[in-house]
């Protein structure tokens, strides 16, 4: 039993070119060629490679002989393969991604007398994305010290849901108090999600020298490479709200009873200059 085990192994090891490493972008940017990427070994025993094909679906998309020195890209089902760099140990195919969601496969087969192959699949979904920037809401004109404020940042619908992270002064919040979790909303009809995460600020929590907190919320797809976009937006921050709001009306007391004596004083030079222009008259 453990005989035939062992020789059963043997077998299965040494008749075929297994596949070691298959990646296919689960979410495509649309505006980029997805590449695909499938590696494969082969044991000392196993035959050559055979060939290697790529499938969408049911659709052969793709083909590599390494004995005849070739490569095919098939049409057929609309899906164009841009470029490709194949070799006995890998082969990377090239595409421009369909809208929708398909199966990519990668089959590795090695030379008779069995042809045996070995496969795997991974499905690849064409991203949207976001049409705006993210925005942040219920910013206030400032903040005192010792209050805090609420904000909130949407995504735009996308596919998939962006993920949201917020930044105060470029640190990232991660603290469930300050930041709570990226909510998503119900699919529209195209299946797209919008998403948002509030930020509570506590300014006493940062070393807030500048009078303002730096805001930053960032709105990440995971496509390949990922699909970032950000706003930034600055809290204003009172340093002591109780001397400040009494500087301010003191300074306006101040600036109106300046304003009033310069009219004043302006009367009076107005009078002088008349009572001069008039005196050359009165003389002549
Ligand atoms: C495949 O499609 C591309 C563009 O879509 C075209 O340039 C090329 O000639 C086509 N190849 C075949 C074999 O039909
Ligand atoms: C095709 O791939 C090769 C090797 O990866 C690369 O050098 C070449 O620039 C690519 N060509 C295009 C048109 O992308
Ligand atoms: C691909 O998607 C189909 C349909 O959603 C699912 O049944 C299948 O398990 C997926 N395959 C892989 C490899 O994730
Ligand atoms: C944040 O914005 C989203 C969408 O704009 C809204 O549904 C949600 O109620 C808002 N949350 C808060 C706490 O203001």
């Amino acid at each position: 039993m453990v005989v035939l085990l062992i020789f059963g192994l043997f077998i299965a090891r040494s008749v075929c070119h297994t596949i070691t490493f298959l990646d296919v972008p689960r979410w495509a940017d649309p505006r980029i060629e997805a590449e695909l990427r499938c590696h494969y070994a082969k044991q000392p025993l196993d035959p050559p490679l055979h060939s290697v094909k790529w499938y969408r679906g049911t659709h052969e998309i793709f083909r590599y002989t390494p004995q005849e020195y070739e490569t095919r890209a098939f049409n057929s089902s609309g899906v164009s393969v841009t470029n490709s760099s194949c070799d006995t140990f890998a082969c990377v195919i090239t595409i421009k991604p369909e809208p929708g969601t398909a199966k990519y496969t990668c089959e590795v087969s090695s030379e008779g007398p069995r042809f045996a192959v070995d496969r795997k699949s991974a499905n690849m979904t064409l991203g949207v994305l976001p049409e705006y920037e993210p925005l942040i809401t219920g910013l206030p004109t400032f903040v005192n010290a010792g209050e805090q404020a609420l904000v909130n940042c949407t995504s735009d619908y996308s596919l998939p849901a962006a993920t949201i992270d917020w930044f105060v002064d470029s640190e990232p919040q991660e603290d469930p108090v300050i930041t709570g979790e990226t909510h998503v909303s119900g699919a529209d009809g195209d299946g797209l999600r919008a998403s948002w995460r509030t930020l509570h600020v506590y300014p006493d929590d940062y070393s807030t020298h500048r009078g303002f907190l730096a805001l930053q919320c960032r709105a990440t797809l995971p496509t390949r490479p990922p699909h970032v976009r950000s706003m930034a937006v600055r809290l204003y921050v009172a340093s002591r709200p109780h001397i400040s709001s009494y500087m301010l009306s003191k300074n306006n007391a101040v600036g109106k009873n300046n304003a009033i004596r310069l009219q004043n004083d302006l009367c009076l030079w107005t009078l002088l200059l008349l009572g001069r222009k008039l005196v050359p008259c009165l003389v002549k």
